[in-house]
């Protein structure tokens, strides 16, 4: 099974003690990255493998690949050589393997590792790009029988990603390393075992220390999250896709759920640049069934063989799963059913027939909350930065329309039971701040804001303290994720778990959520 490796890029060899007895539980063994320990700690790396009390790489990682080494070869050649030396008897006591790069000659020094029982990690890295032919480059690579090959590239792509897989799948009996360094390749770290990969790297994120490589994920949400060590080749793979792929519940929601319910099944966020190839790699690694999100949610209908009601009557789609013989993808639309629950409950009622209710923002959410409060029997005012969107929206249904000024907020007085924020304003990280500042709450208004990172925007506690009743959308892409849920499994969640993911909310999605 592919293990889990911690990446140590202290400045100090305590620090790094420190730093793998903080998280031990989740790594099977550590890299000691001498490239970025202060220049006198270099002296005394050879006691590391006895103070790690872990199977430990051996790595003095050059600039050029990515690392922090820049003293020239003949120095680099010492450290390795002093890493290896002394060798004891008690194979715990010395570094389990070394990183030899590929054009690196030593035949002394592989000679030595070899004598010993450290195992030679051989490896190549692409900073800018990938390499053309990635099997012959992992077949020319291994010169010795029991050599672990390591190819690092940094995809640009979801092509370049397939084209990692496909390699790697035909090498199935060599020990090999394939990193898909970046953002586009971040699933192949977690899957790293469908990958094919003896390991995958991780670092520790939330301390005061430098990431390994770019793309390294945080130790602890590879263990904690996505339940690394509980990833198999029968494991089934389900996740989100979407271009940019933003902070999400969903990796969280799922993942819980699967824990609880002792299912294998993993949920990956898949950040993805093309349709097509993302589908190939579904089948390679048989992905069961995804979340898609923006800008997916319309480019992937052609590839779905039977769409549910509301797909076809929208034109997108926001969740696909394969069919029960698994020959067709099927999809379907939870947003929808998932907002109008959510807001329905709030309010305690089952229509919104005689509610005059005022939607901030005309995007692509505004549209759908439109149409739902149109069908709901609502009438509404859209309120937009950008007057004409709004008009386009609510001239289908009849509603008025006004810009975020005063003269819009004015028509605000007849629209004022039910106050919907829909745009990005508010979110972390985007620009926090308050999208209907002009407008004073009254207090009797009941006010839902879509955004749930942060749990309270500045819209939202500003409603609150004038007293009006609030709501965020955490309860909105909860119900949204088990209506996924259901399409996956043809089942419900059992509501005991549910009423865990509330209860969680606080302490589990936030907590990730922060980082
Ligand atoms: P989504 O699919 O999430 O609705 P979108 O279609 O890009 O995303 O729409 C974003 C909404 O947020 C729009 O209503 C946008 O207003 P404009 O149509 O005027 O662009 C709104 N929005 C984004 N940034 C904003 C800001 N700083 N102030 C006010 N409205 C903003």
């Amino acid at each position: 099974m592919a293990k889990n490796c911690l990446c140590l890029t202290g400045k100090t060899l305590k620090q790094n003690v420190d730093l793998l007895n903080k998280y031990r539980n989740f790594a099977d063994l550590a890299e000691l990255r001498v490239d970025c320990l202060d220049a006198d700690e270099r002296l005394y790396l050879r006691r590391f493998p006895e103070l790690a009390g872990v199977p430990v790489i051996l790595t003095v990682r050059r600039d050029v690949d990515g690392g922090y080494f820049n003293n020239g070869e003949g120095a680099r050649l010492k450290l390795l050589a002093n890493g290896l030396a002394y060798a004891n008897a008690d194979s715990r006591f010395n570094f389990a393997y070394v990183d030899i790069e590929e054009d690196f000659n030593a035949p002394s020094l592989e000679e030595a590792a070899r004598t010993f029982g450290t195992r030679i990690i051989r490896s190549c890295h692409d900073l800018k790009g990938t390499i053309d032919d990635l099997s012959a480059k992992i077949k020319s690579m291994k010169r010795a029988g029991d050599e672990i090959v390591k190819v690092a590239v940094s995809v640009k792509s979801t092509h370049d990603v397939l084209n990692l897989f496909r390699a790697s799948s035909t090498f199935i009996k060599q020990d090999k390393i394939l990193i898909c360094m970046g953002h586009y390749g971040i699933y192949s770290r977690i899957l790293a075992e469908r990958f094919g990969s003896f390991l995958t790297y991780s670092s520790v994120l939330s301390e005061n220390v430098i990431p390994g490589a770019p793309g390294q994920m945080d130790v602890r949400e590879l263990s904690e999250l996505y339940h690394f060590k509980k990833i198999t080749k029968d494991t089934k793979i389900y996740g989100v896709i979407g271009n940019p792929l933003k902070s999400s519940v969903s990796p969280w929601f799922f993942n819980t759920i699967f824990n609880l319910e002792n299912a294998d099944c993993v949920y990956v966020p898949f950040p993805i640049t093309d349709i097509n190839d993302f589908l190939d790699l579904a089948d390679g690694l048989e992905i069961q069934g995804v979340s898609i999100t923006v800008p997916f949610k319309e480019t992937v209908l052609p590839y779905i063989e039977e769409k549910s009601a509301i797909v076809q009557s929208i034109g997108a789609c926001n969740t696909m799963y394969r069919n029960r013989r698994g020959d067709a993808w099927y999809g379907d639309n939870t947003d929808y059913a998932g907002f109008t629950t959510s807001l329905l409950n709030f309010l305690g009622r089952k229509d919104l027939k005689r509610r005059k209710i005022t939607i901030v923002g005309a995007g692509g959410v505004s549209r759908a909350v439109a149409a739902e409060i149109h069908k709901m029997g609502g009438k509404a005012l859209i309120l937009n930065r950008t007057v004409h969107k709004a008009a386009n929206i609510a001239s289908r249904y009849n509603f008025r329309w006004g810009g975020l000024d005063n003269q819009g907020i004015q028509l605000m007085s007849k629209y004022n039971d039910i106050i919907i924020q829909t745009t990005s304003v508010g979110m972390e990280g985007y620009d926090e701040s308050d999208p209907l500042e002009l407008y004073e709450f009254s207090g009797k208004e009941s006010v839902m804001d879509l955004i749930y990172t942060p749990a309270q925007t500045p819209f939202l506690k500003r409603a609150e303290s004038a007293g009006c009743k609030t709501l965020n959308g955490y309860d909105m892409v909860i119900r949204q994720a088990c209506l996924q849920y259901a399409n996956f499994f043809d089942r419900e969640i059992p509501k005991t778990h549910l009423s865990q993911i509330y209860s969680l909310g606080a302490n589990g999605w936030d907590r990730i959520a922060s980082g």
